[in-house]
């Protein structure tokens, strides 16, 4: 954290107390800090023990009364490396999403050119209220980033979910914010299209033929293009997992043509595409509108092929493009994927068998081996779906350098 500057905002909580811990830990640390507090805070923290441990002066009006110096909320803003605003009150927290500003931290939250961080506090009823949580949302969508509070006793007596995350929490989300503005932005300026998730394809308006997949595969590939810089178009089937980000444009669907209709309208313009999504491969034939009724004993559904997304970004790829597809085999791994990824004009295939223990759809863990179109073969450990998303990324990095 050497010389790394941190503007500290304090709002009005009982958590404020701990925010000189806080300081200390900055401070050693070897950061630079300085505090701006909103008026309540100052019933909660003393400006004095900020002020001391900080080593600068403290913010909390615009204009001091006495002498008439004007507080620069633009300075500060300019200043800062990160604004961390903890503990962030509903109160502020609704002012933030609004964009108020009456009073000196909320004008520099507006006036700040990097990065915001906040650290919720308040009681569990107020955290869970859905205004919070719409706020908390605007907040996400405005691209700060949000600690969560942590369940724990509160100070009105109650337990749950509300409480401060703690200073050392705090501080080691920092020093990782830290770390990765440090690392090199492989894919800045480049777009990927990832496609995710199962396709339900209708049967009649209550029904679908579906799979298991979960998508959390395609999330962390999208989640990891997205560390390293990249815009992602997210193309995703019905899925639990969520995802909001500057960078990312989300295209829920439901159908594989829905998923096709999606693809052949960005593929033009990206640089790589990662086609992770378990398409159903049959669709009913017949569109039915109403709900089918049981009358028959034996009731026969026909069943026409689906477009093939990968097939026809393959078809349509440019000589700059990358594609990644997947296969997902029972036998003969390696032949099966190797004429997958001729077939369908790939550069790279990603495999995996769900013979592997602890590979496959909806677990957190996968075992992927990857063939490029060199006929080279790498294959990896069993690992977490976010380590297999990067060690993804990355090949397909390194095939392109
Ligand atoms: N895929 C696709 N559209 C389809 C079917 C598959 O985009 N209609 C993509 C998947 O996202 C995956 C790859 O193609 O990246 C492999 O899918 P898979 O179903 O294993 O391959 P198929 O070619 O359909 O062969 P088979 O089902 O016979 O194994």
């Amino acid at each position: 954290m050497q010389g790394k500057r941190i503007l500290l905002g304090i709002t009005g909580g009982i958590a404020a107390y701990k925010i000189a811990f806080l300081v200390r830990l900055l401070k050693k640390s070897g950061a630079e800090v300085k505090c701006i507090l909103t008026p309540a805070s100052s019933d909660f923290i003393s400006p004095l023990v900020l002020a001391t441990l900080s080593e600068n002066p403290v913010g909390i009006e615009f204009w001091d009364k006495k002498t008439g110096v004007w507080s620069n909320h633009v300075e500060y803003g300019l200043w800062a490396d990160v604004f961390l605003i903890a503990p962030l009150t509903a109160n502020t927290l609704a002012k933030l999403a609004h964009g108020s500003c009456d009073n000196l931290l909320l004008a520099t939250y507006l006036s700040m050119k990097g990065q915001t961080i906040v650290a919720p506090a308040m009681d569990l009823d107020m955290y869970a209220h859905p205004a919070t949580k719409r706020n908390l949302e605007q907040l996400y969508k405005d691209n700060v980033r949000v600690i969560p509070a942590e369940s724990g006793q509160l100070a009105s007596g109650l337990e749950g979910e509300g409480r401060m995350a703690e200073p050392e929490t705090i501080f080691a989300v920092l020093q990782e914010f830290f770390s990765t503005l440090s690392q090199t932005f492989e894919l800045k300026g480049k777009k990927v299209l990832v496609t995710a998730g199962p396709t339900y394809e209708a049967i009649d308006p209550v029904r679908f033929i579906g799979n298991h997949s979960s998508g959390k595969m395609g999330f962390e590939i999208a989640k990891d293009c997205l560390r390293r810089g990249a815009n992602v178009v997210l193309v995703c089937g019905p899925t639990k997992e969520k995802l909001t980000h500057p960078n990312l444009t989300f295209s829920p669907v439901n159908s594989a043509n829905e998923m096709l209709e999606i693809v052949q309208s960005e593929w033009n313009n990206c640089d790589y595409g990662i086609f992770s999504a378990a398409v159903a491969d049959y669709r009913p034939k017949n569109k039915v509108d109403q709900k089918i009724k049981k009358t028959e004993e034996f009731l026969t559904l026909e069943l026409i092929k689906n477009p093939d997304i990968l097939s026809w970004a393959g078809e349509n790829k440019q000589e700059s493009q990358t594609l990644i597809g997947f296969a997902l085999e029972t036998n003969n791994l390696l032949e099966n994927a190797k004429g997958k990824l001729e077939r369908k004009n790939l550069n790279l295939i990603v495999m995996n068998t769900l013979e592997d223990k602890g590979a496959g759809f909806a677990g957190d863990t996968n075992k992927i081996s990857i063939l490029d179109n060199h006929n080279n073969f790498t294959s990896f450990e069993l690992k977490s779906k976010s380590e297999v998303a990067a060690d993804i990324v990355e090949y397909m990095i390194n095939y392109n350098s």
